[in-house]
C-alpha cells in the first residue's frame, strides 16, 4: 500500500511538473541546435571583440546578448525567411567596390543566411531569447511609448546627427556600412536600441559606429521613429 502511494505520488508529481520538465527539454534542444550550427559563425558566450583584427574577423552578429536585443515574433520569422540586414555584410569594406559616382557593393561575394524549419526557428529563437549577458545596461534605460512625425524623425536622424551615412532607412536610400533600420522597429527592443545608441561601444568596443553624446530626449525621440520606420510608408 505505502509502496502504490509512492508510486502514485510520484505520477501526480510528474504530471504536475511535466509543464517546466517539458520546457526545460526543449530549451536544451535549443541550445544543443546554437552550439551545433550556429556557434561557429556567432559568439554565444561573450565578450565582443576588444582588437579590430578581432571585429573585423567576426563572422556574424553577436548573440551573447540576443535576448536583451531581439524581438521573440521577428526572430521566428527572420530565421525562417532571412533577409538582409547589413547590405554589404558584417564588415563593409570586404564587399564595397569603388564605382562611377559612389561605392557599390560587391553582392557576388555575400551569402544568403541559412534558413530553419519552422519547429527549429522556433526552438533557436528561444534559446536565443535565454541569451542575456547584457541585463546590466538595459536596466539602466526607460523608453516611454510615444510618437514623432516622420518628418522630424528624419531632420534629426539626417541632419542633426547624420546617421544617415552608416544606414539605411528605405531599401535603397542611406549608407551602406551599417545594418539597415527600416526594420529596426521589429528586430529590435526599445530599451535596446536606446543603449545602443547611447553608447555604441559599451555593447561592442570597437565597432566604427560613433558615440554622438546624444542627449535623453533624442534618444527617445530617434527610437519612435525607428519604430515608425518600421510601420510601413516612406520617410519625409
Ligand atoms: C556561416 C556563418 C553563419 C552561420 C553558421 C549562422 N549565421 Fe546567423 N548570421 C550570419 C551573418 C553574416 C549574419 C548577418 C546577416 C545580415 O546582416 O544580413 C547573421 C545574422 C543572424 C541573425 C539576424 C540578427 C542580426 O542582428 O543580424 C540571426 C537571428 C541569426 N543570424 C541567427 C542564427 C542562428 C540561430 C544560426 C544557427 C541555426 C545561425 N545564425 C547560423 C552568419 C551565420
Ligand atoms: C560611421 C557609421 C555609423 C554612424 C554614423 C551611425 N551608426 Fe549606428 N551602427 C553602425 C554600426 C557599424 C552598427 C553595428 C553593426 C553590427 O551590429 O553589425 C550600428 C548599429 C546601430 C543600431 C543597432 C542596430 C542593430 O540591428 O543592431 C542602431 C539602433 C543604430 N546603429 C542607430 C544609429 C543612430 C540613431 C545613429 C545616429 C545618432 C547612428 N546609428 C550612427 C554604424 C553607424
Amino acid at each position: 500500500m505505502k509502496r502504490l502511494m509512492m508510486v502514485l505520488s510520484g505520477f501526480v508529481l510528474s504530471a504536475i511538473f511535466s509543464g517546466p520538465v517539458e520546457n526545460a527539454r526543449a530549451g536544451e534542444k535549443g541550445m544543443e541546435l546554437l552550439m551545433s550550427r550556429c556557434a561557429s559563425c556567432h559568439n554565444l558566450h561573450g565578450p565582443a571583440p576588444t582588437t579590430l583584427s578581432g571585429l573585423w574577423a567576426r563572422k556574424g552578429p553577436d548573440m551573447f546578448y540576443a535576448g536583451n536585443k531581439y524581438r521573440k515574433k521577428w526572430l521566428i520569422s527572420w530565421l525562417e525567411h532571412p533577409v538582409r540586414i547589413r547590405p554589404a555584410g558584417m564588415f563593409y569594406a570586404d564587399h564595397v567596390v569603388p564605382g562611377p559616382e559612389r561605392d557599390v557593393i560587391d553582392t557576388s561575394t555575400l551569402k544568403a543566411h541559412m534558413a530553419l524549419s519552422p519547429a527549429d526557428a522556433r526552438l533557436a529563437a528561444e534559446a536565443l531569447m535565454s541569451l542575456r549577458g547584457h541585463d546590466d545596461l538595459i536596466s539602466k534605460e526607460t523608453v516611454p511609448p510615444g510618437s514623432i512625425s516622420k518628418s522630424m524623425g528624419a531632420l534629426v536622424f539626417d541632419k542633426f546627427l547624420g546617421c544617415i551615412a552608416c544606414h539605411r532607412i528605405e531599401p535603397d536610400y542611406g549608407g551602406l556600412s551599417g545594418p539597415e533600420l527600416y526594420t529596426a522597429g521589429d528586430r529590435l527592443r526599445p530599451r535596446f536600441m536606446a543603449s545602443y545608441i547611447r553608447s555604441p561601444q559599451a555593447w561592442d568596443p570597437k565597432i566604427w559606429m560613433p558615440n554622438k553624446h546624444v542627449s535623453d530626449s533624442r534618444i527617445v525621440q530617434l527610437v519612435h521613429y525607428l519604430q515608425a520606420l518600421s510601420k510601413g510608408g516612406s520617410h519625409g
